[in-house]
C-alpha cells in the first residue's frame, strides 16, 4: 500500500494540519507541529487483532453485573472516579513529572490486588528491580501485583492477556510503542495510536486500562492533551511538587462527574488519601495574626476552606512589588486597583505579597472578598476576626456580587468552627451562621479598620 502524505500534528491540542507552521491554527501554541509518521498500511485497519466482539444487547436486558465498578479502597480515587474503577474503561492519568503518578497507581494496582482483582503494571520507566524498591516504601502489601518492564505495546498486550489481567496500567504513554507505525516512542502519532489501540483492548476484551501520560513542555514528546478526546476518563494529578499535598481532579468523566477532586498527602510511605480537605487546608493557621482571611471554594460538589494571606509593607526602593502565589497576578492588579480607587486605601506605594495557603489555586472570582479582606487587615496591622468567612466577588464600583452555592459553602464553615459570614449585600439566605451583608469594599475596609 502506498505510504499516504504525511501530516502535521500539535503536541499541545492534537489538531492535525496539512503543512508545517511555527503556531498552531488551532490553539494557537507556538512550535509544536510535529510530523506525523504514517502507518505502513496507511494507517487504516491496524492492529485488528483481539476482537472478541459482544453482540448487540437491548440497554434493558444490560445485566448489573456489567455496571459493576471495583473499588480501590483509596477512598479520594474511587470519589473522583464517580464511585469506584468501572471494568473495560480507558483512565489517563496526567500530571508533571515527579508530582506522584506512578505512586498512586501502584498503591491502586495494590489495592485491587489485594481485592481479589488481577492486575498487571507495565512500565517502561522502571525496572521490577526499581519498582520493587518503590513499593518497599509504601506502607502496603503490594506482592500480589505483576509487574513488567516493557515498553513494546503488543507485548504489554500479550502480556495482559496471558495472565488474564483485569485492571492494567501503563506506565507511561509517551514509552510507549507500537512497530505497526515508524517514529519514535512519545511522538503524537506513536502516543495517539497507542491510546487508541488501548481502548479497543479495553472495549473489547473488558480490562480496565489507567494510562500514565506526563504533562510535556513544548518539545516533540505529546503531552496528555492530545489523548483527551480518545479516553473515557481524564484525571490530572497536581500540586507543588515541593508542598506534600496532591489533588486529583477529573476533567472529563464518562462516567462520573467532572470537576470533582480527590486530595492526597504524600508521605514517607506513599499517598495518604486526605478526606476531610476542608479542615486540612486550614491547619496550622495562625489566628490573631492580622493578614489573613478564609474563604470557601467549590471544587466539583465539595467546598473547602483556604486561607489567604497577604502582607503589604513599604517598598525597599523602586517599584513596588506585586508578587501572588495561587491567585493569577492580574486579578491581584485589579483588586488592588479596586481597593484604591473604590475602597480609598492607598496601597499603590505598597509592596504586596498575597498567598493561598496548602498550595491550592484561587480560579473563581468568589474569593475576591476574602483577598481584599486580608490586604485590608494588613494594611492596617488588625486581624480580621478569626471566626468569620469572606465571600463575594467584587466589580471594577467596588461593589459586592453575590457567589453560587453559597449554602453549600456556608455549612461547610460552620461544620468547622465558624460564627460569621462576610457576604454580599445581596445575597438572600437564610443560615445559622451571623451573615453580614457587604455592599461595597469601603464598607468592607471601614467594617475591619474599626
Ligand atoms: P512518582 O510517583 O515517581 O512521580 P511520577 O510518576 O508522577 O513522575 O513520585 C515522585 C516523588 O514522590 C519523588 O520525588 C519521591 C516522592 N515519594 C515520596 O515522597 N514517598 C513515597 O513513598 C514515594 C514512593 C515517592
Ligand atoms: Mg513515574
Amino acid at each position: 500500500m502506498a505510504r499516504a502524505s504525511s501530516v502535521f500534528r500539535c503536541t499541545e491540542c492534537g489538531a492535525e494540519q496539512p503543512k508545517w507552521a511555527g503556531r498552531c491554527a488551532a490553539c494557537g501554541a507556538w512550535n509544536t507541529l510535529v510530523e506525523e509518521a504514517v502507518g505502513r498500511s496507511g494507517g487504516r485497519a491496524v492492529a485488528r487483532t483481539v476482537v472478541t466482539a459482544r453482540p448487540p444487547v437491548r440497554l434493558s436486558d444490560v445485566g448489573s453485573a456489567q455496571l459493576v465498578r471495583w473499588h480501590t479502597g483509596l477512598a479520594e480515587l474511587d470519589f473522583v472516579l464517580g464511585g469506584g474503577v468501572v471494568p473495560g474503561s480507558l483512565v489517563l492519568v496526567g500530571g508533571e513529572p515527579g508530582i506522584g503518578k506512578s505512586t498512586l497507581l501502584l498503591q491502586t494496582a495494590a489495592r485491587l490486588e489485594r481485592a481479589g482483582i488481577r492486575t498487571l503494571y507495565a512500565s517502561g520507566e522502571e525496572s521490577p528491580e526499581q519498582l520493587r524498591m518503590r513499593a518497599a516504601r509504601l506502607g502496603e502489601e503490594t506482592g500480589g501485583v505483576s509487574v513488567v518492564g516493557e515498553t513494546n505495546l503488543d507485548n504489554i498486550l500479550h502480556h495482559a492477556a496471558t495472565l488474564g489481567a483485569q485492571v492494567v496500567f501503563l506506565d507511561s504513554i509517551q514509552t510507549t510503542y507500537t512497530d505497526e507505525l515508524e517514529g519514535a516512542p512519545g511522538n503524537v502519532g506513536q502516543v495517539r495510536e497507542c491510546a487508541a489501540r488501548l481502548m479497543r483492548f479495553a472495549k473489547e476484551t473488558g480490562p480496565t486500562v489507567f494510562l500514565v501520560g506526563h504533562v510535556t513542555k513544548g518539545g516533540g514528546i505529546a503531552g496528555p492533551r492530545t489523548l483527551e478526546h480518545i479516553v473515557d476518563t481524564v484525571l490530572y494529578f497536581e500540586g507543588e511538587a515541593t508542598l506534600d499535598h496532591r489533588v486529583l481532579r477529573a476533567v472529563k468523566n464518562r462516567f462520573g462527574s467532572v470537576d470533582e477532586i480527590g486530595v492526597f498527602r504524600m508521605t514517607g510511605a506513599g499517598l495518604e488519601p486526605v478526606p476531610d480537605a476542608a479542615a486540612e487546608f486550614l491547619a496550622g493557621r495562625h489566628t490573631g495574626v492580622s493578614g489573613s482571611a478564609v474563604t470557601a471554594l467549590m471544587e466539583g460538589s465539595r467546598p473547602v476552606l483556604v486561607e489567604i494571606q497577604a502582607l503589604a509593607s513599604k517598598p525597599g526602593f523602586g517599584t513596588p512589588q506585586r508578587v501572588a502565589t495561587g491567585l493569577d497576578h492580574r486579578r491581584l492588579a485589579v483588586l488592588l486597583a479596586v481597593l484604591e480607587r473604590r475602597g480609598g486605601l492607598a496601597v499603590g506605594a505598597l509592596d504586596v505579597f498575597v498567598n493561598v495557603t496548602g498550595g491550592v489555586r484561587l480560579l473563581e472570582p468568589s474569593t475576591d472578598l476574602a483577598v481584599l479582606a486580608a490586604l485590608v487587615s494588613s494594611v492596617h496591622d488588625r486581624p480580621a476576626p478569626a471566626d468569620a468567612l469572606f465571600l463575594g466577588e467584587v466589580g471594577l464600583g467596588g461593589e459586592v456580587r453575590p457567589v453560587g452555592g453559597l449554602e453549600r459553602r456556608l455549612a461547610e464553615a460552620q461544620r468547622q468552627g465558624f460564627r460569621r459570614a462576610f457576604v454580599s449585600a445581596r445575597s438572600r439566605i437564610a443560615s445559622d451562621l451571623a451573615v453580614v451583608g457587604i455592599e461595597h469594599v469601603g464598607e468592607l475596609a471601614r467594617r475591619l479598620a474599626a
